[in-house]
């Protein structure tokens, strides 16, 4: 059984797979691989441990050949993995929930906080020598606790981000979902509400669903026109959930207080102009980037690949949206 890696990762799952016999191949650029470098390097291949920046489409499948069992994404989001087209050749798609929920969730608290307080042009403008001493108005932001969080997607890292905000900044949480979620009602009464009114009544919007077509630009010049002017928001979900070029307009007139965004509608390209402005925390699609949650996805999409070339269902399955 053949794996190919198409970057390096850490080696928790590496260990694993040779534990386990698996000869695996990694790729050793340090940088994506083109679609023809990477259909070359998975001709023959059982399994595929992808990263969320290849594509892996049907014709990438088929250059694999009919013996490809899996592909194993390292990330939650699959959206990157044409699920549809792997179904159809019976090949097993898997992705790597639960390990990194606490880590995006701090992130986007820590996004949350950046923004509202305005942390990082703080720190660009004391490196900057700007500081002349403590002034009644000098970079006021906006109070965190007590205020109201909306967090649209209310899967696991949206619920991780509610509780963090309930319980430890006693925010409200208002949410928006397609159905309702009773453990963060009953466990910190939350509010299940429309867009519309979770938009108009947020202090916070944080992000959480999946990029599907029916999520890309969830948020654009409409939705930024009903939220408050003093409201921050945070997207760690996709960036193309997110019209850039709306929240650009928001943010330069004033629609809204703030954003900070780790993931970026067309990455690694930012919106021209965005970096001009002072009220964007920008990160680079970081929000799962501590050592320990690397070290687990890694482990987790090797228990994927498995579990799948042992002919059993892997952990961690995905299904058609
Ligand atoms: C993922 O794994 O899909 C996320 O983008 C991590 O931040």
């Amino acid at each position: 059984m053949k794996v190919f890696i198409t970057r390096k990762i850490p080696n928790r799952g590496l260990e694993l797979l040779t534990q386990n016999k698996i000869d695996f191949e990694m790729s050793e650029l340090d940088r994506p691989l083109t679609p023809d470098e990477l259909k070359a390097k998975v001709a023959g291949v059982d399994g595929i441990l992808s990263q969320l920046v290849d594509k892996i489409t049907a014709e990438v499948m088929d250059a694999a050949g009919k013996q490809l069992k899996v592909v194993a994404n390292y990330a939650v989001g699959f959206d990157n993995v044409s699920v549809k087209d792997a179904t159809n050749r019976h090949i097993l798609v898997t992705n790597t929930p639960d390990v990194l929920t606490d880590s995006v969730a701090d992130h986007a608290f820590a996004l949350m906080m950046a923004a509202a307080r305005r942390v990082v042009e703080s720190d660009r403008f004391s490196r900057a020598g700007k500081y002349q001493g403590w002034q009644p108005f000098l970079l006021l932001g906006q109070e965190v606790y007590g205020k109201t969080l909306g967090i649209i997607g209310s899967g696991r890292i949206g619920s991780a981000l509610a509780m963090r905000a309930a319980k430890g900044f006693n925010m409200k949480v208002l949410y928006h979902d397609q159905k309702p979620n009773e453990n963060l009602e009953n466990e910190i009464g939350a509010k299940f509400v429309t867009k519309e009114e979770l938009l108009k009544n947020s202090d916070f919007v944080s992000l959480h669903v999946p990029l599907l077509p029916e999520t890309k630009h969830l948020i654009s010049t409409h939705e930024f026109e009903m939220m408050k002017k003093t409201a921050v928001l945070v997207n760690t979900a996709r960036g193309p959930v997110v019209d850039e070029q709306a929240l650009l307009k928001a943010l330069r007139n004033g629609d809204i207080f703030a954003a900070g965004i780790d993931v970026w509608e067309n990455e690694p390209k930012l919106t021209p102009g965005l970096e001009d402005l002072e009220n964007i925390v920008i990160t680079p699609h970081t929000a799962s980037a501590t050592v320990e949650t690397r070290e687990n996805m890694s482990l987790v999409a090797a228990q994927n690949i498995i579990a799948a070339l042992k002919g059993e269902t892997p952990p961690n399955l995905v299904k058609i949206q």
